[in-house]
């Protein structure tokens, strides 16, 4: 029995389990469930990765502790895990006691052993929020393009990858004002000091091929030391010792595997020992799933981590890519950016969204690709036409005619055609077994369905309905299809476990047998087979297009929003309320902090000047703008901004994917005109 502790990456506590993350836990739970059928020992951990300052500002938006956050947070995610069948041995958190404890004990053990320092740094400070501010909250412009409003380490426009302080005009994302340079002391790891154990670890074939690739060129431009202090304001554990310093959320994210592992002795009462799966590496196998994102964190901080504070090493990192829906990266305005929830509001059956990463999955790190159309045909010509096509059609024969007894193996034996078919479905488990233990789903979901491609056909061929038609001269031959229909589809369900949980647990209900928690139960006689129960509903296009448009962001491509809403009829009068003016723009702005303001400053004629902030940045260059005339609302009442006082505003058009295009009068009208 091989001993095996499993884990995924811990997913930010700030934001909803989306079908991107669900690549990785559905492959892992694969793997996990596969080697838990070969009855080893396995422990799958997990945790919410709960600290940091996008939490810790994310809870003041809200009015809320991090602590309630995290929490209403941690019950959601759980579910989602729950509902995809995502099986976790512990689920917890990083803002644990035990997380605390590790966190430390492996600070101090790096300090022993002498791969701590202290640096003085500078660091862009919020004057008016009072704290340091990390790249992602500072903005300004691409040093490289110019492209303006761009985060403190790239570029969206051109790539380019910066220190925020190389930024053009930067400001603070938080309050909006001019960041200033402050001196704070840091402690950082001495990651360029690891690297004779790194090179040598990271060539051990603990990595993928593409990932030993990567490493290399990290290798090429020099291992940096690694920062791992957060002054105050922080949301993590305090740096021992210190009274403003935090530890770094991602010096704790890892050790929360650790932490969940312990927290899962303690809380099930395993008689385990825990430093046999953290210290001896020897009696036990360690295995991350991570997404190629995070690949630095985990082949270089965290071996280099374990190693130089007296811990284990993991046996093997497994790096999966991206996903793309519809051949593009998922996006709010196309719909694509679907949460787990969302999709089981709208699709209800996990295992299709399962079975479909199964069939693309591999042991590569390149991105897959979730094309909705091809889940929709896949999944209703695999698992709907396909295999549960079987016990459909027959097993009702097999009740009627056989009370529900199918031959042995011993007795099919005798009929070689039938039995060579049963034979094939034996031979494959082997083979299967090593695809699934080299995470290649998608030519273990190829395998399973030739085998039911098989049985499709001896049912085609033989037609038990037919036969039945004549039942006293063909009940043998009957019988004979049965047999080996029921024995392929029982195997071909075993195999496919892993994958389809639920869809097992209810065949197996069909068979009176435990649930497939057995490879091994592939080889075993079908005591008998009772009367089929409905498995799968088809999966429906209209479902998948209501997916689309429920998590589109801008409502107006919503099926409603597509025909005038009669409920909201207005009479002329309510129309001639409105006082619509031409408005001449004579001046318009950048303001600091905003994503997609523009402030914009309009002669309105006899009404005098006018400033409004209008939502158009993303379309215009402010310049552009000057000296064109548009349409201005101008009895609208004035609203109190971030940025001052809006005094109306300026009509423009937009869709979910285009816009918005300014409103511009046709020549002559001048500004103060009224609009009628
Ligand atoms: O990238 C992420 O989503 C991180 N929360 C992953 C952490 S994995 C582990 F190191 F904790
Ligand atoms: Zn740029």
């Amino acid at each position: 029995m091989r001993r095996i502790l499993i884990t995924s990456a811990l997913p930010y506590a700030n934001g909803s389990i989306h079908l991107g993350h669900l690549v990785e836990y559905i492959q892992t739970d694969i793997w996990a469930r596969f080697q838990r059928m070969n009855q080893n020992e396995v422990f799958y951990v997990c945790a919410d990765d709960t600290h940091g300052t996008p939490i810790m500002i994310k809870a003041q938006g809200e009015g809320i502790t991090p602590q309630e956050l995290i929490s209403r947070v941690h019950k959601e995610h759980d579910q989602d895990f729950k509902d995809f069948l995502v099986e976790f041995d512990n689920f917890y958190t990083t803002d644990s006691d035990e997380n605390k404890f590790f966190s430390e004990e492996i600070f101090k053990s790096l300090e022993k052993a002498g791969k701590i320092i202290i640096k003085e740094i500078e660091q862009f400070f919020d004057q008016e929020k009072q704290m340091f501010l990390p790249d992602r909250f500072i903005k300004g412009e691409c040093p490289k393009c110019k492209t303006k409003d761009q985060y403190g380490d790239s570029c969206e426009s051109c790539g380019a990858t910066y220190t925020p302080t190389e930024l053009i005009n930067p400001f603070s994302s938080l309050s909006g004002s001019k960041p200033v340079k402050k001196k704070t002391k840091h402690y950082f790891f001495k990651l360029s000091d690891c690297e004779e154990f790194l090179t040598h670890w990271t060539k051990s074939g603990t990595l993928q091929p593409e990932a030993e690739n990567k490493i290399q060129e990290w290798f090429k431009s020099g291992l940096q030391d690694w920062d791992i202090t957060r002054d105050k304001p922080y949301f993590g554990f305090l740096i021992p010792g210190e009274k403003e310093k935090y530890f770094y959320v991602w010096l704790d994210a890892p050790i929360g595997y650790m932490a969940s592992f312990q927290n899962l002795l303690q809380k099930k009462e395993l008689d385990i020992n825990f430093d046999d799966y953290w210290k001896d590496s020897g009696k036990t196998e360690l295995y991350h799933f991570i997404g190629k994102d995070i690949l630095y964190f985990h082949a270089l901080f965290w071996p280099a981590t374990l190693n130089f504070s007296g811990y284990r090493k993991p046996t093997k990192i497994f790096s999966h890519g991206f996903l793309t829906v519809n051949g593009e990266k998922m996006s709010k305005s196309r719909g694509t950016f679907i949460t787990a929830r969302s999709f089981l509001d709208h699709i209800k059956e996990p295992e299709f969204l399962r079975y479909y990463y199964a069939s693309k999955l591999n042991d590569s790190m390149a991105d897959i690709d979730l094309s909705l159309d091809d889940m929709v045909t896949k999944v209703n010509s695999d698992l709907v036409g396909k295999l549960v096509n079987i016990p459909s059609r027959t097993f009702g024969f097999i009740n009627k005619y056989f009370d529900g007894k199918i031959k042995t193996l011993n007795d099919i034996k005798k009929e070689p055609f039938y039995f060579e078919l049963i034979q094939k479905s034996l031979d494959l488990q082997h083979e299967i077994n090593e695809l699934y233990e080299n995470r290649l789903f998608s030519q273990v979901v190829r395998k399973i369905f030739t085998l039911i491609e098989d049985v499709n056909e001896l049912i085609n061929d033989q037609q038990p309905w037919n036969l039945a038609k004549n039942i006293e001269q063909n009940k043998e031959q009957l019988h004979n299809v049965l047999t080996t229909c029921a024995y392929i589809f029982r195997n071909a369900t075993i195999y496919l476990t892993p994958i389809l949980p639920n869809l097992s647990f209810k065949v197996a209900s069909l068979f009176n047998e435990d649930i497939f928690h057995d490879f091994n139960q592939a080889g075993k006689d079908i005591k008998n087979v009772t009367k089929y129960n409905h498995l799968l509903q088809r999966l429906e296009s209209e479902q998948v297009e209501n997916l689309l448009s429920a998590n589109k962001e801008q409502g107006l491509s919503k099926p409603e929003n597509k025909k005038i809403n009669m409920n909201q009829q207005i009479k002329i009068d309510d129309f001639q309320k409105i006082d619509l003016r031409v408005a001449l723009i004579t001046g318009a702005e950048y303001l600091e902090g905003a994503d997609s303001l523009l402030k914009i400053t309009l002669d309105v004629g006899s009404l005098g000047n006018k400033n409004v902030f209008a939502g158009i940045k993303s379309q215009y260059e402010p310049n552009s703008l000057i000296g064109k005339k548009t349409v201005f609302v101008a009895n609208l009442e004035p609203r109190k901004m971030k940025f001052g006082v809006s005094e109306g505003m300026i009509l423009a058009a937009s869709d979910e994917k285009k816009g918005p295009f300014i409103l511009f009068p046709d020549e002559g009208a001048e500004p103060g005109m009224k609009i009628k």
